[in-house]
């Protein structure tokens, strides 16, 4: 069964919830819309039993360019839960694995949300970005904490702060992906890994990854509530302006 949202692709087969993003003329970028489309089908899957794994997905040339900087630009000030607030909590407090084929650029939280699947196939031209920083941004999404604890302060402040690329190889050096693979492959590999997850005991694949997760949940939503703070500040400086201006000024000329 497949269904289409605005530019979010929703498909079911045989317990396996593929979503993918599907808006290549921006690169993937996420808007609001997107937000919501991948939060409703994460909170829903959650909830049905015929859904074992989610897959999430790109295309081969792009996995996502993160927020969509004119949307978040224009966007204001939100009431009540943003929708990509809405989005990170259904990812961090999901019951079901999540796994993701990541193929070129995975930006922002096109790279943070990788730090929350449990099994990350890269396709041998993805690069990871955290440009936070240099929009005038904090990071989000609980990268914060994660990246840190994952890769060790260095590695992290070198991601974070300079906000210099990982590329795939080095993705997988630092621990970041499960493997890298030709770009035509990732998506396939992680397809059969979602096939294997949804023939097992899903009691069995529950528990161990409520095991393997457990203590950090509150921790990750914590840290995700102040990151939002910080953001939601930075955001509105002009410094922050300034960066997606340049950026939405370069895209017209
Ligand atoms: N928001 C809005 N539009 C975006 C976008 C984003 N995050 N990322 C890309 N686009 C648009 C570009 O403006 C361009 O539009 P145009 O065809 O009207 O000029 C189109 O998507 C294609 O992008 P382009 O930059 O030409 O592709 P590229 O392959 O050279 O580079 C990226 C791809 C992802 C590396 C680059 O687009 C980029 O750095 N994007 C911004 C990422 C970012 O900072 N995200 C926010 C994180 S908080």
């Amino acid at each position: 069964m497949a269904q289409a949202d605005i530019g979010i692709q929703r498909q079911l087969d045989n317990g396996v919830l593929r979503l993918s993003f599907n808006r290549p003329e921006r690169k993937n970028a996420i808007t609001q819309g997107m937000y919501t489309a991948l939060a409703d089908a994460l909170l829903e899957a959650d909830a049905a039993p015929d859904v074992r794994v989610v897959v999430l997905h790109g295309s081969a040339e792009a996995f996502t360019a993160g927020n969509d900087i004119a949307d978040f630009a224009a966007a204001p000030a939100a009431e009540g839960e943003h929708p990509s607030a809405r989005f990170m909590r259904a990812v961090v407090q999901l019951g079901k694995p999540l796994i993701a084929a990541v193929n070129g650029p995975a930006v922002g939280i096109g790279a943070t949300v990788l730090l929350h699947c449990d099994l990350v196939y890269a396709g041998s031209n993805a690069t990871l970005l955290f440009p936070f920083v240099k929009l005038g941004l904090c990071p989000e999404f609980g990268s914060s904490l994660l990246l840190a604890r994952r890769i060790g302060p260095q590695q992290a402040a070198r991601l974070l702060l300079l906000a210099e690329p990982c590329t795939a190889t080095q993705a997988l050096a630092l621990g970041l992906v499960t493997e890298v693979l030709a770009p035509a492959e990732s998506l396939d590999r992680a397809l059969a890994a979602a096939a294997k997850l949804a023939a097992s005991s899903p009691d069995a694949v529950m528990s161990t990854r409520w095991l393997m997760r457990q203590s950090s949940v509150d921790e990750t939503m914590a840290r995700i509530g102040l990151e939002n703070e910080h953001f939601g500040r930075l955001r509105q400086t002009p410094q922050a302006q300034a960066a997606f201006a340049a950026f939405l000024n370069k895209a017209r000329a």
